[in-house]
């Protein structure tokens, strides 16, 4: 079976400097390059590297960027039959900065990935028996979101929420349609409306979204691990210590290694491990796309760091 990814699209520009600019500075930076991005098509890549057969339904522009980006999708084994190119508008860019200890800041422009609308959630309805997971994210419009999550959800998919880039505005109704929620301490934050930033506050978010009507939660706290509640229980699983060399992605891989781990038919428990293992090993490379690992060697990792890879 298949995992359908709907969202976003982006082109990133990315400039690598000492540190990240003050408001009002001028910055000398290191190096600047151009690769592909956005949340949900880095999730899409992530799943197919790691071998899982997956459908990308969004937009980009009728520009060399939207070209580029349908390619790069091609490139890594994703199913593009179902991105629209919108001819009346630019694809998606990102504008990023990523200093030398790996942190970075993103501004997104959102150009095509903001028409997203019910004709996509058309075309995702029609994919819907061919699948067993849809993973979502912030980068398109919370309707789309909505009503891709609804229809996904009386199919009987797994649906999940990646609530990135950070809402505070998220509607009600969303919450109870989310079988596993994945914010990270910035995104819980502004979720549940207070800061998220340490092991026991996030057990304090993740008890908030369940109130909410989310089955699972799980908040990413970057080098420090994941706090993850489930009906049942609720547990913390520690970050692989790598060397950290840019964190972009590092949120999308995470996504798309818990979703091939439970396309496999792991339990929860273990496809947070995954995650956590593919959120590590995004860190370790420069860029978005670029740094999302094939599945040798995911498979390798997992094996060097003493975990069962099936
Ligand atoms: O999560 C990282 C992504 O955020 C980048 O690829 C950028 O395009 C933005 O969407």
């Amino acid at each position: 079976m298949s995992i359908i990814v709907f969202g976003s699209i982006n082109i990133d520009l990315v400039a690598t400097a000492p540190r990240l600019p003050v408001a009002g500075e001028t910055l000398l930076g290191h190096d600047f390059f151009k690769a592909p991005g956005g949340k949900g098509a880095n999730q899409a890549v992530a799943l197919a590297r790691l071998g899982i057969s997956t459908y990308m339904v969004g937009r980009v522009g009728a520009d060399s960027f939207g070209t580029e980006l349908v390619n790069s999708l091609q490139a890594s084994g994703v199913q593009t039959n179902n991105v629209f190119v919108d001819e009346t508008v630019s694809s998606g860019v990102a504008i990023i900065s990523v200093d030398v200890r790996g942190e970075n800041q993103i501004i997104v422009i959102p150009g095509a990935n903001g028409r997203v609308n019910q004709e996509d959630v058309g075309r995702l309805s029609c994919l819907l028996p061919k699948a067993t997971v849809l993973l979502l994210q912030f980068e398109i419009p919370i309707p789309a979101v909505v009503a891709a999550a609804k229809a996904s959800q009386k199919a009987g998919l797994t649906v999940i929420l990646d609530p990135a880039p950070a809402q505070k505005d998220v509607p009600d109704e969303l919450y109870p349609l989310v079988d596993i929620m994945t914010p990270n301490e910035v995104e819980a934050g502004q979720l549940v409306g207070f800061p998220v930033d340490g092991e026991e506050s996030a057990k304090k978010a993740v008890e908030v979204l369940q109130q909410r009507g989310v089955k699972n939660a799980i908040v990413k706290l970057g080098a420090k691990g994941v706090v993850c509640a489930t009906p049942q229980q609720s547990f913390f699983i520690p970050a692989f210590p790598v060397h950290t060399v840019d964190t972009t992605a590092a949120g999308d891989a995470f996504n798309g290694g818990l979703a091939t781990a439970l396309c496999e038919e792991l339990p929860l428990h273990q496809a947070v491990v995954w995650g956590a293992a593919a959120g590590a090993l995004a860190v370790t490379k420069l860029g978005a796309q670029p740094s999302l690992p094939n599945r040798e060697t995911f498979d390798a990792f997992l094996k060097e760091r003493g975990v069962v890879s099936r």
